[in-house]
Order: structure tokens, then sequence, then C-alpha cells
């Protein structure tokens, strides 16, 4: 008998949370709880029926024990884009840890997805060490930076600059449609509609750490970048936080930075780096940016490998036998992949023989090379892809390589 015996598992309801919130809070370490337009905002994001939660009826009250739900989302892949749930407010009470409750959860909502027909799942994951059990692997990594120093840019300025400042009202104008087109430049960037927009935008005083000032913002006509200045270190300056920067041209991206690596008067300056973006190489000291950090941010789950290779834009023709371990769920076995001018037609075979060749890998690895930014020859080095020659590798490695970089839109 599972060790979670006895507990109810169900969607939440509306009774459910103002429960649901404490304990996401407890969990997190979410100091400023969500304020009730937060909250509304939320619920709009997440139907009920896209919830499970767990309750304890022995224990008095019946308390929540575990809960994790799902936004349904669209993310750009190399060449397109993929309906998929996203993976989110996962957590366990600390007094119902490793009895299998996330793992009981998380059946209940991958039969869902099933029966739903999604052919990817993704996440942002707390920790390194849970979520390659239950299928998904890391696919987009990124770099938290600090920049000295004003830093100068190798290509010198123009006359005559287009970046300017804007205030709220404007961005919220103005951010929507270039972060829509910086999408269709990236891979792994979420779409977000008006209630996402709503969230991200959202910037009254009681929703930000008091040591947070507004936020500032630049746009470019190609792009904008958003930063704060933060006075948590208690110095004379401030440091700058850079929260996002979208540039959907080479020249908006040299343009935005050149402001934002020069700030005068703060301490330093920190922000993201995905993998990949080339500031680095645009500056005339490639030392100005200093790496303090590198994470990974989304991981993605294959759920259907024919339906979700079918939905991606492959870079070069190949033609062999794919055999994917599934040691998590039903999705493993052997796929014939032809890839011709970047489409590729997958059907499961369990006789196909690999007569071009076989590649193999497990479920997770997939889902890391699902974006176009993890390079399978270097799984292969760390022995997680397997190919019948190092000619094949490489084949299958330039023919799943993305065009641009994946980026880290949107953290859920
Ligand atoms: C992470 C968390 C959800 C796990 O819940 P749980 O009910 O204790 O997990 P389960 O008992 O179902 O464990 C399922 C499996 O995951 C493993 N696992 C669970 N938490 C883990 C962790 N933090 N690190 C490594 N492995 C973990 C278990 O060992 C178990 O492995 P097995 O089934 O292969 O033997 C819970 O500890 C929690 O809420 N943590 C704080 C919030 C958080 O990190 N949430 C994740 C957000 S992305």
């Amino acid at each position: 008998m599972p060790a979670h015996h006895g507990l109810e598992f169900r969607p939440a309801v509306d009774g459910d949370w103002r429960e649901i919130f404490a304990s996401t809070a407890r969990a997190f370490g979410i100091t400023a709880p969500l304020d009730e337009h937060q909250q509304a905002n939320e619920r709009a994001r997440i139907a009920d029926e896209d919830t499970m939660i767990a309750r304890d009826p022995a224990l008095p009250g019946a308390p929540l024990v575990g809960m994790a739900m799902y936004y349904r989302l669209q993310m750009s892949v190399p060449g397109g884009s993929i309906g998929f749930p996203g993976l989110t407010w996962v957590s366990v009470s600390p007094t119902h840890r490793r009895r299998g409750i996330l793992r009981e959860l998380l059946t209940r909502l991958r039969a869902k997805w099933a029966d739903e027909g999604h052919a990817v799942a993704a996440l942002w994951a707390s920790e390194g060490t849970i979520y390659e059990r239950f299928g998904f692997g890391p696919a987009v990594f990124a770099e938290s930076v600090r920049i000295d120093g004003p830093q100068t840019l190798r290509v010198p300025a123009p006359a005559q600059s287009p970046v300017r400042f804007v205030d709220a009202a404007e961005l919220a104008v103005l951010a929507p449609p270039l972060y829509e087109r910086w999408g269709r430049v990236h891979p792994g960037v979420m779409a977000r509609d008006a209630l996402w927009w709503q969230a991200e935008l959202d910037d009254r005083p009681s929703s930000r750490l008091p040591t947070l000032s507004e936020r500032h913002t630049i746009v470019h006509p190609d792009g904008y970048a958003t930063y704060r200045l933060d006075s948590a270190d208690g110095g004379e300056l401030p440091v700058a936080r850079i929260e996002e920067v979208v540039a959907v041209t080479p020249e908006a991206h040299t343009e935005l930075w050149r402001v934002l690596a020069a700030l005068d008067l703060v301490a330093s300056t920190t922000g993201t780096l995905d993998v990949g973006d080339p500031l680095p190489f645009k500056l005339t000291d490639l030392r100005g940016v200093s790496v303090t950090r590198r994470r990974d941010t989304l991981w993605v789950a294959v759920l259907d490998v024919p339906a979700a290779l079918a939905a991606r834009t492959d870079a070069a023709d190949l033609d062999a036998v794919l055999v994917v371990d599934d040691p998590s769920g039903g999705e493993g076995g052997r796929f014939r992949l032809h890839i011709v001018d970047g489409t590729a037609d997958v059907a499961r075979d369990e006789t196909a023989a690999g007569t071009n060749g076989e590649i193999s890998c497990d479920i997770a690895a997939l889902g890391s090379l699902y974006l176009g930014g993890v390079d399978a020859r270097d799984l292969a080095a760390a022995g997680r892809v397997r190919a019948s020659s190092p000619e094949l590798l490489r084949a299958f490695a330039l023919s799943w390589q993305a065009q641009n970089h994946p980026a880290t839109g949107t953290d859920f």
C-alpha cells in the first residue's frame, strides 16, 4: 500500500484556494503573499480543472498537503510553435514529504495530458534533481551576470540613437508586439496573453520589495529593456538590476545594451544572459561581463515523440532509427526518423532496423535537445546520447540545432 494511501486527491474548487495561496507562500519562502489583485490574476490564468490537490482527511480540518497545476501555454520551437501544459505551483507540505504525493499528483496530471493529446510539457524546476525521473530534461540555460563600470561597445554609437525612456503606459502598448516578434526569432519563448501581460507589468509598490525602485524602461523600434535600482546592499550607490531585454534585431540588442552596460552612478549592473547571447563579444573588454551563476531555466518533457518532433523544423536532412528509453512512462520505443527539407516524419516501428544507423537516448535527453539549444554531441560526451557512428551523431546534432539560441522568455 503506498504511503500516501488514505489521502484525498482531486482538482481544486473555489474553497481550496485560500489554503493553496498560503501553502505556496510557505513552500517557496514568499515573504510578501499575493494580494487580492494578484490572486485574482492567478485564478484567471489557471482553471480549477487544471489543478490537482491532496488533502489528509485523517487530520483535523483535512489540511491541504500537496498540489500541482498547469498553465495552458504556447511556446516557440525551431521553425514554429506548440501548445503545452506548463507545470507550476508544485509543492508538498513538509509534514507529508517523501510519501509519494508528488509522484501521485504528477501521475494524475500526466494521465490528463495524455487524454488531452499534448505532445510536450514544460516547467521551471526549483531543484536540479527532482524532475528527470518524470521525463523532463533542461532545455534552456541562462547565466546570471554582473557588469562592472561603464562598458563600451565595439560598434561606435550612432549619431542619433533611437533608444528612449518610456513610462509604464507606453510600455504596455509597445512591449506585447515586440515580445511576439522576439518569440518568432528565438525558440523557448512563451506567448503572453493579456492576463500574462497584466501580471508581468504589474508594478504597484505593494507588490515589490521596498528596496527596489519603480521599473525603468528603455525602448528601441525593435526591442525594449527594463531594470530597477536596488538599494538593498546599503552602499552609497544602488545596484541596477536588469529584468528583461527583448531585442528582435542585432541592432536593437546593441543599442539597448549600449545604454544598459554604461549606466552611471550605480555600484554594478546585474542581469541574465541566455547562453548564446553575443553581448560579451560586442564589448571592447570581453571581461566587462562576469558570469556569477549558470542555471537551467526551462525544462521540457516529450510526451508524444512523433507529434513533438513534427511540430519543429529541422536544420538538415537525416534518415535513421531513433531509440528512446522512457523509464518514466510509456513513450519509449523505436521510431523511424526521416527528416527531409526541415520536416521530420516520425513513426513508431518496434521492428525498425537501423540500416542507416541508430541513435538512442533517454526521454529526458530528448527533452533537453528539443528546443535546439543543447548539442547532441555534448550529451553524447556525457553518455546520454549514443549513435552508431560519429558521422551520424554529427548529422543528428546539426539537424536539431536551432538557427538562434533558445531564450528564457517567461518565468512560470
Ligand atoms: C519537491 C517536493 C514537491 C517533493 O514532494 P514529495 O511528495 O516529497 O515527493 P515524492 O515523495 O512523491 O517523491 C517522488 C520522487 O522524487 C524524489 N524527490 C522528491 N523531492 C526531491 C528533491 N527535493 N530532490 C531530489 N529528489 C526528490 C523522491 O526521492 C522520489 O523518488 P523515487 O520515486 O524515484 O524514489 C516537496 O519536497 C516540496 O514541496 N518542496 C518545496 C517546494 C518545491 O521545491 N517544489 C517544486 C517546485 S518546481
